[in-house]
């Protein structure tokens, strides 16, 4: 009765030059191991689901690399989106195939572009909250300790008494401002959402029914074409019809059945140039490089990322942003590093 949904369709445009429109992050080896993020997304699921019972929601434009990355994974498996509509439409359509498949299924819905180290406790730590979302009408989250005011992430608050493994959630605050995040922090009871949910097939399309009527509606009245030689056609014309809105604000902020289990193993969404630098080795003055053959004086806190081939040398950064890829190359101060996707729309595509 285990399913899961991996959600592929973003862009990663704070990933930009290496991250682009025809070749997002999840596509990448961003760290080196040998493996794409969604590779790893799906060899770390396959430890506790079927392979055949996980799908993978994606844009029409990368079916191929799916299918190329992803050998286990056959066609009926990928759900090819005409439009971005953000994670909201992506759940509910996925959440109602499965449910024409296997009505009493419990599913976990993924990121496909996050690093996860310690598997063995991610799997643990799913496999606990599938044994709940199979007995109650729940919505459950893995929870993160956070580190900082993050304003990129969900904020998960919880009882500060409740000692128990698994939470009731009082409020899902998605993305809040900087002081409301930083009053979260000190509060000291809540975790972030680390974008991963599990659910059974009842609670969560109940939870759509409730909160987006209307999103429920349109996906609906295609039921009788799911896993069939029209649903194709149906996706092509309804999908754009639907809001583009995430999961987090369709439901998860309305919801009144959120529970979350406070995660055990170590979590990067690798979001940012920042945060894959958190992750990679540094030398001495704390800078980290990526393929590049440099030569650093005077640099410090710095990443440094080519796609090989080149010599870098590099006088008096701190705390910057260093990336050479194909024809573009960026300098850009990592701490305004959320600035970067905005290039992805101005800069022209060769
Ligand atoms: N199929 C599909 N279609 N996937 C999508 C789409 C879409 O239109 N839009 C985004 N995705 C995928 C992305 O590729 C990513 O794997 C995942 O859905 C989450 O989307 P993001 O755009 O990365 O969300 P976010 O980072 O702003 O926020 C979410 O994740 C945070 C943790 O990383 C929220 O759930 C936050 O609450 C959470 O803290
Ligand atoms: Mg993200």
């Amino acid at each position: 009765n285990y399913y899961a949904v991996i959600m592929a369709g973003g862009v990663g445009s704070r990933f930009w030059p290496v991250s682009t429109e025809q070749f997002p992050k999840q596509f990448h080896d961003m760290l080196g191991t040998g493996e794409t993020l969604i590779q790893k997304t799906f060899s770390r699921l396959t430890k506790l689901i079927p392979s055949e019972n996980i799908f993978i929601l994606t844009n029409e434009k990368y079916n191929n690399q799916v299918l190329k990355q992803l050998p286990a994974v056959k066609q009926e498996q990928v759900v090819l989106e005409p439009a971005m509509r953000n994670t909201a439409p992506c759940i509910l359509y996925a959440s109602l195939k499965i449910k024409k498949k296997n009505p009493n299924a419990v599913m976990v819905v993924a990121p496909s572009d996050h690093w996860i180290e310690n598997e063995d406790a991610f799997i643990a730590n799913l496999s606990q909250s599938f044994a709940y979302a199979e007995q109650e009408n729940v919505l459950m989250t893995l929870g993160i300790q956070p580190t900082f005011p993050n304003t990129g992430y969900g904020y998960i608050e919880y009882n500060k008494e409740d000692t128990s493994a698994i939470k009731k959630v009082s409020h899902f605050r998605e993305k809040p401002d900087y002081e409301t995040a930083k009053s979260f922090l000190d509060s000291g009871n809540f975790l972030w959402n680390a974008g991963i949910f599990i659910w059974s097939i009842a609670a969560i399309t109940a939870a759509f029914e409730k909160f987006q009527p209307a999103m429920y509606q349109l996906f609906c009245n295609g039921y009788e074409t799911y896993n069939s030689e029209a649903e194709k056609a149906f996706i092509e014309e309804n999908y754009v019809k639907s809001d583009n809105i995430s999961i987090d604000y369709a439901v998860m902020e309305n919801a009144s059945n959120v529970y979350v289990v406070p995660a055990t193993f170590t979590w990067n969404d690798l979001g940012t140039w920042g945060s894959l630098y958190e992750k990679l080795d540094k030398d001495s003055n704390n800078n980290a490089i990526v393929n590049a053959e440099v030569f650093v004086e005077d640099t410090n806190n710095t990443i440094i990322h080519t796609d090989g081939g080149k010599t870098v040398v590099v006088n008096g950064l701190d705390n910057f942003i260093v990336v050479d890829r194909g024809d573009v190359l960026l300098i850009y101060p990592k701490d305004k590093e959320q600035e970067i996707k905005k290039f992805i729309n101005i800069v022209p595509q060769k």
